[in-house]
Parts: structure tokens; C-alpha cells; sequence
């Protein structure tokens, strides 16, 4: 399929897909990756409502914090003692944080009023019945436990829900979710399609899973060696893809004839039924909403990193529709968590979840979330910089390999990128890349995935359109000595999802 792309420089960016369901176009057409100005298209009407060209956050600021801006000189010095990992680096060195879009988010007046409306007992807090009923309403599970954030969630669920020596197919791995998946004695086993390891791929799904792949690992042993189906939407380490309903359907009609049950990573489900909405035939009239509880409904349950689509600086849940499973579970979060009813966390943050999940599945907050999104990947792709396509919902992945192509995997050129564009901007991304990936348990060789990439994640309701050009500017800095890389040795590599703590010195 055909992508064109288009930039208002004014309003926003957005995508028109050609020859598929869209949006409407509110920007007019221009030719890949063609940054035009304003003001070449009438505004067009939708069924419902007249379309401008451009368009804003449906919110206004109340409340600022200050950035620090710091000299070259300093941010060498913060680089070598954060070991030329951005993890270690202090927030208090960084101008613009695009580290994650995890738990970095803004609330709103309304979750900030809850916060104050929170119910601190520490059992049955009104918060936690707020929350069962967001779930329940937005998501469709019936019940659900919260946990203090994703991975506590993948952790119960590992542990309820695979017998050691099972097999675990999942639509590429995720740091946090294999390892628990590993830690449980499961062997995580990847069905993605080919193109999500392709960063120029431009299918509008590249989230979805190879059902040939996913037949092939069930018959491998037989459906009862294999412990669930391992769901993302969208797909973090593939650049924040979508999975389209109509694989999931197909998934759900195998998985349902050998008896396999599909657990979903909701995380970012908002921004995949955004783009289910903009790409896939038959969703263009429906809400986020909508698709958000039909994608729900074909699958067994549920994990979330409220961190994330919540708009939340902490939280999470886990939610199963199997009776006894729900009970193992209810039962064990108490041994890791805290409380069935509060998992973690204050009453304060069960409610500002709450308000959080009801905002995140508003047509308006979703389209300008994504719509920030690609409007800073399509200033990069004007310039020609290597990145992961179709943009995602999250951030944008630079595609290192390309970034560098004189520099070797084994020289860690995506964490070579990170760490060069804080120096020359105080700006923060992530590696995600062979570091992330980390070692096989068994062989204890480095993981080597094809994708080699540095993630600018996008917080959401954080920064402003100035910001991104800003950053845009920054790699382009960064991009025009992309000669003088000569790429990064690993000094000391921690046994646990080593991209967190490890340490790195120039070679
Ligand atoms: N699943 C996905 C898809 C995630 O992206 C994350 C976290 C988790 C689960 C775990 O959730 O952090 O609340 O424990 N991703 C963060 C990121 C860390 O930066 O992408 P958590």
C-alpha cells in the first residue's frame, strides 16, 4: 500500500493512507515525505462535522515546570558518568525528555482533582471500585486486579499461567514481559510478521501476527505445551505497529479450535485502535472506544502498563476472564503487590487511573497523541534521516544501522545514537537494539535483532510542536557528522534487563 505522506507547518502532520480506508484528509496531499506549507486544501467535511486543515490538543496549560538547559561541557561530563547510558543519566541534566512515554505523562485538572478524592483505606477504597468499573466499561473485563504498574502484572500472569518448559508465542518480544514469560520457565517464541523486522515495510500492520508462524509453534508440540498467545497492541520493540482486528480475528478463530488463550498487552490499545480506525476497512465511523472493547472482547484478558495510554505516572491491572485463573490470580498479588483492591498503590492513583482510562479513548486526545507523534517523524523523514515506517504511535524509531552503516552491531549503534544526541542537545531517547534485546538463557549468546533502533518515545501532553522541532533539528545535527561515530564498548553488563543499568565507554 501506498503511504502518503503530509505536513501542515502550521497545524499538524498527518498521514493519508492512499488506496486504503483514512481519515479524512485534513492537510492535502503532497508527496512523500513533501513538508508543504499551509493552505493548499479546502477544508473537507466528514459525516459528521467540518474538517479544518489544521488542528490543536484539545486541552489548554495551567500549570508549567521549567526546563534546564545545559552547556556541552556539562553534558559530556553527565554522559561520562552516566556510563554513555541515557538511563543513568540525572532528569535534571536533560532539556527534553523522550526517554519513554511511560509514567511521564500530564494529568489532568480532572485526575489531579482525584488524587485529592482519594480513598486511603486499605481495604475496599471507593478508588479501586472507580477503577473496576473504568475497566470494565472501556475494556470489557469484568474483573480485574490492580498492580503498581505493567510488569507486575506480567509477573502474576507468568506465574499463574505457564508451566515450566511451555512455549510462549508472542508478536515480538517486549523487555519486561519475556522476562517475567522466561523467569516462570516458559520459552518465549516469536510470530510477528516478517515486516515488522523490516524498518522500511510500509504495511499499515506490521503488529500483526504470521498465523503460518503461530499454526507452526502450536503443532510443534501440541497445543497443550503452549501457555497462551502473547498479544502487544500496538508493538513497542517494532516501533509502536499496530495489530489489525482482522488478524486478530483470524488468530482468535485458531487459538479458540486448539484451545489456546490469547493474554493482551493493553498498553497502548487506544493508539492501535486509532490507527484500526485511520487504516482498517469498516472502522472509519467508529469511536476509539468502540474498537478498544470489540478488540478486547477476542481475547481471554488482559495486562497493562497504565504508564502508558493511561495517561498516569504509575499503575497498572490485570484482568482474565477464566474463574479459576482470576482466583490464583486475586489471590497471589497479595503475595506480591498488596491488597486485591489496591495492588500497589495508593487509592489517590487508582483514581487518577480511573479519570485517566476514560480520557484516553477520546477521539480528539488519541488523533492529536499520534498526530504530535508524526508530525516530529515527518520533519525527519523531510530531511532525509533513517527511521522506522509507517510512523507509530509512541515515538519514533531511528533506524541506527542505517544512522551508521559504517559501524558494526557488536559497536552498539543505537546506543551510540542516544547518547551522541544528548551530548550535542541534552535531548534523551533510548536504545532499542541488541542491548535491549539482551542474552538467550540457554546459550547465553546476545540476542541480534534486525531492528537496531533509537526510540524518541513522545510523553503525552508534555511537549509542545516547538519542542519537536526543536528535536528534529537536533537529529538533523546530530545526522550530519553521523561520519565521525566511532561507537561504544560495554564496561559492565548487569544480569537483568542489562539496557537498564549497563555502562558503556567511547572506543
Ligand atoms: N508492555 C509494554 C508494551 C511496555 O512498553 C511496557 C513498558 C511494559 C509492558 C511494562 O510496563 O513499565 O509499567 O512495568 N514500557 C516502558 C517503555 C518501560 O519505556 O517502553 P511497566
Amino acid at each position: 500500500m501506498a503511504v502518503c505522506y503530509h505536513t501542515d507547518r502550521a497545524g499538524h502532520a498527518g498521514r493519508q493512507w492512499d488506496g486504503g480506508p483514512g481519515m479524512p484528509n485534513r492537510q492535502g496531499t503532497h508527496g512523500a515525505a513533501d513538508i508543504g506549507g499551509p493552505g493548499e486544501a479546502a477544508p473537507v467535511t466528514t459525516g459528521q462535522q467540518l474538517e479544518r486543515r489544521s488542528w490543536a490538543e484539545p486541552w489548554k496549560i495551567k500549570m508549567v515546570e521549567p526546563l534546564r538547559m545545559t552547556t556541552r561541557e556539562q553534558r559530556q561530563e553527565a554522559l561520562s558518568g552516566a556510563g554513555h547510558n541515557t538511563f543513568l543519566l540525572r532528569s535534571e541534566d536533560v532539556y527534553i525528555d523522550l526517554l519513554t512515554d511511560s509514567g511521564t505523562n500530564a494529568m489532568s485538572d480532572r485526575q489531579w482533582a482525584a488524587l485529592m478524592m482519594g480513598d486511603e483505606a486499605y481495604a475496599g477504597s471507593r478508588n479501586f471500585y472507580e477503577l473496576e468499573a473504568a475497566v470494565r466499561e472501556v475494556y470489557g473485563f469484568e474483573r480485574m486486579v490492580p498492580t503498581h504498574q505493567g510488569r507486575g502484572a506480567e509477573h502474576l500472569l507468568s506465574q499463574c499461567a505457564i508451566k515450566k518448559g511451555q512455549l510462549v508465542p508472542g508478536n515480538m518480544y517486549f523487555t519486561t514481559t519475556r522476562e517475567h514469560q522466561e523467569r516462570a520457565g516458559g520459552i518465549f517464541v516469536d510470530v510477528i510478521c516478517d515486516a515488522a523486522h523490516d524498518p522500511d515495510n510500509l504495511d499499515p500492520f506490521k503488529g500483526n501476527v504470521d498465523l503460518a508462524k503461530l499454526e507452526e509453534v502450536i503443532s510443534r508440540q501440541g497445543p497443550e505445551q503452549v501457555a497462551y498467545l502473547s498479544l502487544a497492541a500496538t508493538v513497542n520493540m517494532a516501533g509502536g505497529q499496530p495489530v489489525s482486528m482482522d488478524n486478530l480475528r483470524q488468530v482468535r478463530e485458531l487459538c479458540r479450535r486448539v484451545g489456546v488463550p490469547i493474554y493482551l498487552d493493553a498498553t497502548r490499545l487506544v493508539e492501535n485502535a486509532f490507527f484500526i480506525k485511520e487504516r482498517e476497512a469498516g472502522y472509519q465511523d467508529r469511536s476509539v472506544a468502540e474498537i478498544v472493547r470489540e478488540f478486547c472482547s477476542f481475547t481471554d484478558g488482559a495486562w497493562m502498563s497504565a504508564k502508558k495510554d493511561s495517561l498516569v505516572n504509575i499503575g497498572g491491572w490485570l484482568a482474565v476472564n477464566d474463574e479459576q485463573l482470576f482466583e490464583e490470580i486475586r489471590n497471589l498479588v497479595i503475595v506480591f503487590e498488596g491488597l486485591h483492591t489496591y495492588g500497589g498503590l495508593a487509592g489517590r492513583d487508582l483514581g487518577a487511573m480511573a479519570q485517566g482510562i476514560r480520557e484516553s479513548v477520546e477521539d480528539d486526545h488519541i488523533r492529536s497523541r499520534v498526530g504530535q507523534v508524526r508530525y516530529l517523524g515527518e520533519l525527519l523523514l523531510g530531511q532525509g534521516i533513517p527511521l522506522v515506517q509507517p510512523i507509530g504511535g509512541h515515538g519514533i524509531f531511528l533506524d541506527a544501522r542505517r544512522f551508521y552503516p559504517h559501524l558494526g552491531q557488536e559497536q552498539f549503534p543505537a546506543q551510540t545514537l542516544a547518547a551522541e544526541l544528548y551530548l550535542e542537545s541534552g535531548i534523551r531517547g533510548m536504545e532499542r537494539g541488541i542491548v535491549s534485546a539482551g542474552r538467550d538463557p540457554v546459550t547465553g549468546e546476545h540476542h541480534r535483532p534486525r531492528l537496531e533502533l533509537t526510540r524518541l518515545a513522545i510523553p503525552r501532553r508534555v511537549y509542545t510542536q516547538a519542542h519537536m522541532d526543536v528535536v528534529a533539528e537536533a537529529v538533523e545535527a546530530v545526522y550530519a557528522r553521523r561520519g565521525e561515530a566511532k561507537g561504544l564498548l560495554m564496561t559492565y553488563e548487569p544480569r537483568y534487563l542489562r539496557f537498564f543499568q549497563a555502562r558503556f565507554q567511547p572506543i
